[in-house]
Protein backbone atom coordinates (compact mmCIF):
# COMPACT_ATOMS: atom_id res chain seq x y z
CA UNK A 1 0.00 0.00 0.00
CA UNK A 2 1.11 3.57 -0.70
CA UNK A 3 -0.16 6.51 0.20
CA UNK A 4 -2.13 7.07 -2.55
CA UNK A 5 -4.29 4.00 -2.13
CA UNK A 6 -5.33 5.86 1.19
CA UNK A 7 -9.01 6.49 -0.10
CA UNK A 8 -10.08 3.34 -1.46
CA UNK A 9 -8.67 1.15 1.66
CA UNK A 10 -10.94 3.85 3.89
CA UNK A 11 -14.28 3.09 2.60
CA UNK A 12 -13.57 -1.10 2.29
CA UNK A 13 -12.43 -0.27 5.96
CA UNK A 14 -15.22 1.68 6.99
CA UNK A 15 -17.56 -0.71 5.10
CA UNK A 16 -15.98 -3.41 7.03
CA UNK A 17 -16.04 -2.64 10.89
CA UNK A 18 -18.15 -0.77 13.49
CA UNK A 19 -15.12 0.93 14.81
CA UNK A 20 -12.87 1.67 11.57
CA UNK A 21 -9.41 2.92 11.22
CA UNK A 22 -8.93 6.12 10.28
CA UNK A 23 -6.46 7.35 7.06
CA UNK A 24 -4.10 8.96 9.67
CA UNK A 25 -3.92 5.18 11.15
CA UNK A 26 -3.32 3.89 7.56
CA UNK A 27 -0.37 6.39 7.17
CA UNK A 28 1.16 5.77 10.43
CA UNK A 29 1.22 2.19 9.38
CA UNK A 30 2.62 2.83 6.16
CA UNK A 31 5.39 4.99 8.33
CA UNK A 32 6.46 1.98 10.62
CA UNK A 33 9.50 0.23 9.61
CA UNK A 34 7.95 -3.08 11.28
CA UNK A 35 4.58 -2.88 9.29
CA UNK A 36 3.22 -3.25 5.96
CA UNK A 37 -0.09 -3.38 4.48
CA UNK A 38 -0.03 -5.57 1.61
CA UNK A 39 -2.95 -5.06 -1.05
CA UNK A 40 -6.15 -7.69 -3.29
CA UNK A 41 -6.67 -5.77 -6.17
CA UNK A 42 -8.98 -6.66 -9.07
CA UNK A 43 -8.69 -6.95 -13.03
CA UNK A 44 -9.03 -3.19 -13.35
CA UNK A 45 -6.66 -2.50 -10.59
CA UNK A 46 -8.83 -1.15 -8.14
CA UNK A 47 -8.16 -2.14 -4.23
CA UNK A 48 -10.37 -4.72 -3.12
CA UNK A 49 -8.93 -5.95 0.22
CA UNK A 50 -5.98 -5.39 2.37
CA UNK A 51 -4.47 -7.10 5.11
CA UNK A 52 -2.39 -5.26 7.68
CA UNK A 53 1.05 -6.94 9.19
CA UNK A 54 3.37 -6.45 12.10
CA UNK A 55 6.59 -8.32 12.85
CA UNK A 56 7.29 -8.08 16.83
CA UNK A 57 10.28 -10.21 17.53
CA UNK A 58 9.90 -13.72 16.22
CA UNK A 59 6.28 -13.27 15.49
CA UNK A 60 3.92 -12.39 12.80
CA UNK A 61 1.04 -10.24 14.07
CA UNK A 62 -1.96 -9.70 12.01
CA UNK A 63 -3.51 -6.44 13.35
CA UNK A 64 -6.30 -5.92 10.19
CA UNK A 65 -7.93 -7.50 6.82
CA UNK A 66 -11.05 -7.13 5.27
CA UNK A 67 -12.29 -7.77 1.79
CA UNK A 68 -14.85 -5.41 -0.21
CA UNK A 69 -18.17 -6.60 0.56
CA UNK A 70 -19.06 -7.02 -2.87
CA UNK A 71 -15.83 -9.26 -3.55
CA UNK A 72 -15.47 -11.53 -0.36
CA UNK A 73 -16.52 -15.18 -0.80
CA UNK A 74 -13.78 -15.34 -3.52
CA UNK A 75 -10.65 -16.40 -1.67
CA UNK A 76 -9.07 -13.10 -1.17
CA UNK A 77 -9.25 -13.09 2.14
CA UNK A 78 -7.78 -16.43 1.66
CA UNK A 79 -4.67 -15.44 -0.39
CA UNK A 80 -4.06 -12.64 2.09
CA UNK A 81 -3.91 -14.67 4.89
CA UNK A 82 -1.64 -17.12 2.81
CA UNK A 83 0.52 -14.48 1.48
CA UNK A 84 1.53 -13.00 5.08
CA UNK A 85 1.62 -16.84 6.24
CA UNK A 86 4.22 -17.84 3.95
CA UNK A 87 6.10 -14.15 4.65
CA UNK A 88 6.40 -15.36 7.86
CA UNK A 89 7.65 -18.86 6.70
CA UNK A 90 10.24 -16.66 4.39
CA UNK A 91 11.63 -14.67 8.09
CA UNK A 92 11.62 -17.74 9.92
CA UNK A 93 8.95 -16.47 12.47
CA UNK A 94 7.94 -18.80 15.12
CA UNK A 95 4.04 -17.64 14.52
CA UNK A 96 1.41 -16.09 12.98
CA UNK A 97 -0.96 -14.16 15.83
CA UNK A 98 -3.83 -12.37 15.80
CA UNK A 99 -7.19 -11.40 17.70
CA UNK A 100 -10.65 -11.72 16.30
CA UNK A 101 -14.40 -11.32 17.37
CA UNK A 102 -16.11 -14.20 18.92
CA UNK A 103 -19.03 -13.17 16.75
CA UNK A 104 -17.41 -13.27 13.47
CA UNK A 105 -17.70 -16.49 11.62
CA UNK A 106 -16.64 -15.37 8.55
CA UNK A 107 -12.90 -14.15 10.30
CA UNK A 108 -12.91 -17.72 12.04
CA UNK A 109 -14.09 -19.85 9.67
CA UNK A 110 -10.77 -18.04 7.55
CA UNK A 111 -8.38 -18.45 10.31
CA UNK A 112 -9.56 -22.20 11.25
CA UNK A 113 -8.86 -22.94 7.35
CA UNK A 114 -5.05 -22.29 7.94
CA UNK A 115 -5.13 -24.00 10.93
CA UNK A 116 -5.30 -21.22 13.75
CA UNK A 117 -5.63 -21.80 17.50
CA UNK A 118 -7.48 -20.44 19.95
CA UNK A 119 -4.35 -19.66 22.73
CA UNK A 120 -6.28 -17.15 25.23
CA UNK A 121 -9.74 -15.04 25.37
CA UNK A 122 -10.17 -10.87 26.41
CA UNK A 123 -13.78 -10.90 27.65
CA UNK A 124 -15.28 -7.60 26.88
CA UNK A 125 -12.47 -6.44 24.78
CA UNK A 126 -14.39 -5.32 22.18
CA UNK A 127 -17.12 -3.66 23.57
CA UNK A 128 -20.02 -5.53 26.43
CA UNK A 129 -20.57 -8.70 25.41
CA UNK A 130 -17.85 -8.62 22.77
CA UNK A 131 -15.30 -10.85 23.64
CA UNK A 132 -11.85 -11.43 21.65
CA UNK A 133 -10.65 -14.58 20.74
CA UNK A 134 -6.83 -14.79 20.47
CA UNK A 135 -5.09 -16.99 17.75
CA UNK A 136 -1.69 -18.20 17.15
CA UNK A 137 -0.50 -20.36 14.09
CA UNK A 138 2.58 -22.02 15.33
CA UNK A 139 5.13 -22.12 12.12
CA UNK A 140 7.88 -24.12 14.04
CA UNK A 141 7.94 -26.95 16.26
CA UNK A 142 8.68 -25.90 20.50
C1 LIG B 1 -13.21 -12.10 6.86
C2 LIG B 1 -13.05 -11.63 5.39
C3 LIG B 1 -11.73 -10.86 5.27
C4 LIG B 1 -13.00 -12.89 4.49
O1 LIG B 1 -12.71 -12.46 3.15
P1 LIG B 1 -13.22 -13.29 1.86
O2 LIG B 1 -12.47 -12.80 0.68
O3 LIG B 1 -14.69 -13.30 1.81
O4 LIG B 1 -12.69 -14.75 2.29
P2 LIG B 1 -12.59 -16.02 1.35
O5 LIG B 1 -13.46 -15.88 0.14
O6 LIG B 1 -11.14 -16.29 1.14
O7 LIG B 1 -13.22 -17.12 2.31
C5 LIG B 1 -12.49 -17.57 3.44
C6 LIG B 1 -13.37 -18.42 4.33
O8 LIG B 1 -14.36 -17.63 4.97
C7 LIG B 1 -15.66 -18.18 4.73
N1 LIG B 1 -16.64 -17.13 4.64
C8 LIG B 1 -16.63 -16.09 3.77
N2 LIG B 1 -17.71 -15.31 4.01
C9 LIG B 1 -18.40 -15.89 5.03
C10 LIG B 1 -19.59 -15.58 5.76
N3 LIG B 1 -20.31 -14.48 5.47
N4 LIG B 1 -19.98 -16.38 6.77
C11 LIG B 1 -19.25 -17.48 7.10
N5 LIG B 1 -18.12 -17.82 6.46
C12 LIG B 1 -17.70 -17.05 5.44
C13 LIG B 1 -15.53 -18.90 3.43
O9 LIG B 1 -16.53 -19.90 3.37
C14 LIG B 1 -14.14 -19.47 3.52
O10 LIG B 1 -14.09 -20.65 4.27
P3 LIG B 1 -14.18 -22.06 3.52
O11 LIG B 1 -13.25 -21.97 2.36
O12 LIG B 1 -13.73 -22.99 4.58
O13 LIG B 1 -15.60 -22.20 3.12
C15 LIG B 1 -14.26 -10.77 4.92
O14 LIG B 1 -15.46 -11.45 5.23
C16 LIG B 1 -14.30 -9.40 5.56
O15 LIG B 1 -13.69 -8.45 5.08
N6 LIG B 1 -15.07 -9.27 6.67
C17 LIG B 1 -15.20 -7.96 7.36
C18 LIG B 1 -13.92 -7.59 8.04
C19 LIG B 1 -13.48 -8.65 9.04
O16 LIG B 1 -14.28 -9.19 9.81
N7 LIG B 1 -12.18 -8.94 9.04
C20 LIG B 1 -11.58 -9.92 9.94
C21 LIG B 1 -11.33 -9.27 11.24
S1 LIG B 1 -10.50 -10.38 12.36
Amino acid sequence: MAAEDLPEVVAIERASFANPWTGPLFLQELDARFSRILLGCDAAGRVIGYVCRWVVADEMHVLNVAVDARARGRGLGAALMAEVIEEARRHGAAAVTLEVRRSNDAGRRLYARFGFQRVGERPDYYGRGEDALILRLPLRDG
